[in-house]
């Protein structure tokens, strides 16, 4: 398959190309991407989120910032994401700088939740440990009787990052593993990129 694959010479427009056959073929969640992130130590860490908004100034996920992920990132300002769509034999790699999306976004997208959701990031303490399943459910039906009737605010420890991209790689499978490896490039600021190709 050698597509189209070159003819953007800019990363959000293959990107959103790649992104919308995604999601067409994926079954399901094209949006989960692996982030990586490092601990005080510098020991690697990852685990899937779920891209919730992007566009030209980068993507936007949402966690618990008290969480593992919440305190690695907010330490090194810095993650890496992997979008593996197996369906089209693609992945997607990037690597960047993290800001917090405005109060407004972030409130704007708590609101779209279900309820149940809403509760579930007042209830979980995550990343921290749990004693049992049960203690987990007593507190969201503790929630849920407090909030009854009410609007559910969104907590503050619980907020969206956007990352920032210095690095976006595009690799599509090849046939005798000869595969495509395109490489956009910037310096932290920049907005032009530098384009190139690896060996695979
Ligand atoms: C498909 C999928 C989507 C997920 N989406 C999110 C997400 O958007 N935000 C989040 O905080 N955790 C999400 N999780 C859970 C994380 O992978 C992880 O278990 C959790 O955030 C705790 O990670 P940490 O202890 O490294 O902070 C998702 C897991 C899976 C498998």
């Amino acid at each position: 398959m050698t597509d189209n694959f070159f003819i953007e010479n800019d990363p959000f427009a293959l990107f959103d190309r790649w992104f919308a056959d995604a999601n067409k073929h994926e079954s399901e969640d094209a949006n989960a991407m692996a982030l990586a992130s490092v601990d005080e130590a510098g020991l690697p860490n990852i685990r899937v989120v779920l891209l919730k908004a992007w566009d030209k100034r980068g993507f936007v996920f949402y966690t618990n910032l008290e969480s593992k992920k919440g305190v690695e990132i907010i330490a090194s300002g810095k993650v890496a994401v992997n979008f593996h769509w197996k369906s089209l034999k693609r992945q997607v790699r990037i690597r960047g700088l993290i800001e917090r999306v405005t109060k407004e976004e972030a409130d704007a997208y708590f609101q779209s939740r279900r309820r149940i959701s809403q509760l579930g990031a007042w209830a979980s303490q995550q990343s921290r440990p749990l004693k049992d399943r049960d203690t987990l459910m007593a507190r969201v039906d503790q929630l849920e009787s407090d909030y009854q009737d009410k609007e559910i605010l969104r907590p503050p420890h619980w907020d969206g990052s956007r990352i920032l991209p210095l690095e976006i790689e595009f690799w599509q499978d090849q046939d005798f593993r000869l595969h495509d490896r395109l490489v956009f490039k910037r310096e932290e600021g920049s907005k032009s990129w530098n384009i190139l190709r690896l060996y695979p």
